[in-house]
């Protein structure tokens, strides 16, 4: 069994897989070009944004959004201490300070309560507090809208690292869509999965997309003409052709992932040792992870994976407990929700291509674990 099964999904597609790849290789035009266009306008569309600008990873799709709107050194950016390291490190990669907050433990996503707390005692430490970066954690969309209006009403940017959320929804809206720009990833475990790495911005800030294409070519505005400092950080194309042929079968496979994620919840609901991640009304989940909390979270792994069961662990440690998040001078005991879920949750095997089966045997797997 695989955690995520790109072998299957590899095996439906391949054919449209391997044309798109073939047609660029013959094509020579390798940098940019039309299918990276393409697929920029598709998943405009998808999203609901009115900008999207491919770059090379999700983390770039961070740095490249906060340097568009010139966060930098004196700055500083809240963000949650419960999610990939990629997150706080872009806010570092630009000089900027990462200032922390802790998450709600239901939705395992930004707890605005905790943002506000953050926000006005950096405020009294004299902290320019610019920007907030809320992840989607799982798939599920953070609190995106009352982050929103707290950022409109206080003068922040907010960004949200959709890495792990393309597809998913807050009533009609799609994450990527919300708040000053969206940043996704293509890493081939992710919902939309390119066969390398990849990512997109999404925007509807139609001066700051300018920077954002400028700056992933060096802040290249015409030919050899350098207006801004920038990077290489383009959305390679052949990645760009699969990546539209892989979001043709998208819808279908955000459906399938929903029933997969159902299953999950009927078959394990009667164990009430479980805590399923909240999905709040409105919200539509794009599961990217299904994640669980249980006691005794490390034996339960062992137990799984010697019957064949892969699972993860995402994320053991949260940031703030990190070495090279040492100097910011955090404790244990400093969030201590984040710090609770990192001792708790484990991720079961997500994937459109799971079948009733292979989640009955997991779901027994867990039950005898527990004894019931
Ligand atoms: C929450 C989050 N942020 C950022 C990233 C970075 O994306 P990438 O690996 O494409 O650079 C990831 C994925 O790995 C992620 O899960």
């Amino acid at each position: 069994m695989r955690f995520i099964d790109l072998e299957r999904q590899y095996a439906i597609y391949k054919q449209e897989i391997e044309e798109a790849a073939l047609r660029v290789l013959r094509s020579t035009r390798y940098i940019l070009g039309e299918d990276v266009e393409a697929l920029e306008r598709e998943l405009a569309s998808f999203v609901g944004a009115k900008e999207a600008i491919g770059v090379s990873s999700g983390t770039d799709a961070l740095y490249v959004a906060l340097k568009a709107f010139d966060i930098g050194p004196g700055d500083a950016v809240i963000t949650t201490p419960f999610t990939f390291v990629a997150t706080a490190e872009v806010i570092r990669r630009l000089g900027a300070r990462v200032v922390f907050a802790d998450v709600n433990e239901e939705t395992m996503n930004l707890d605005l309560d905790e943002v506000i707390k953050v926000w006005e005692r950096a405020r009294h430490q004299g902290l320019n507090i610019k920007a907030i970066i809320a992840v989607s954690l799982f798939g599920l969309p953070a609190d995106l809208e009352a982050l929103e209006e707290f950022c409109t009403q206080n003068d922040l940017l907010l960004i949200e690292d959709a890495c792990q959320s393309l597809g998913a929804a807050i009533g009609t809206r799609r994450s990527g869509s919300f708040g000053h720009a969206g940043a996704v990833s293509f890493f081939p475990a992710k919902p939309l999965g390119a066969c390398g790495d990849g990512g997109m911005i999404f925007t509807n800030d139609k001066e700051a997309a300018k920077r954002m294409r400028a700056i992933r070519v060096h802040g290249q505005t015409a030919p050899y003409r350098h207006e801004l400092e920038g990077l290489n950080a383009r959305l390679d194309t052949l990645q760009a052709a699969i990546l539209r042929v892989k979001l043709r079968h998208f819808p279908k496979e955000l459906e399938q992932r929903q029933t997969v994620a159902q299953r999950y919840r009927d078959l394990l609901q009667e164990l009430h040792l479980i805590r399923f991640q909240h999905i709040p009304p409105r919200y539509f989940s794009c599961y990217a992870q299904f994640t669980i909390r249980v006691p005794q979270r490390d034996e339960l792994a062992r137990h799984l994976n010697s019957l064949g069961i892969p699972t993860a662990v995402y994320y053991p440690c949260p940031l703030h407990l990190q070495p090279a998040f040492a100097d910011l001078g955090y404790s244990p005991g400093d969030f201590p929700r984040a710090e609770l879920l990192s001792r708790e949750v484990i991720s079961l095997p997500m994937h459109p291509f799971l079948t009733l089966e292979e989640q009955k045997f997991i779901a027994q797997s867990i039950k005898g674990f527990y004894e019931v």
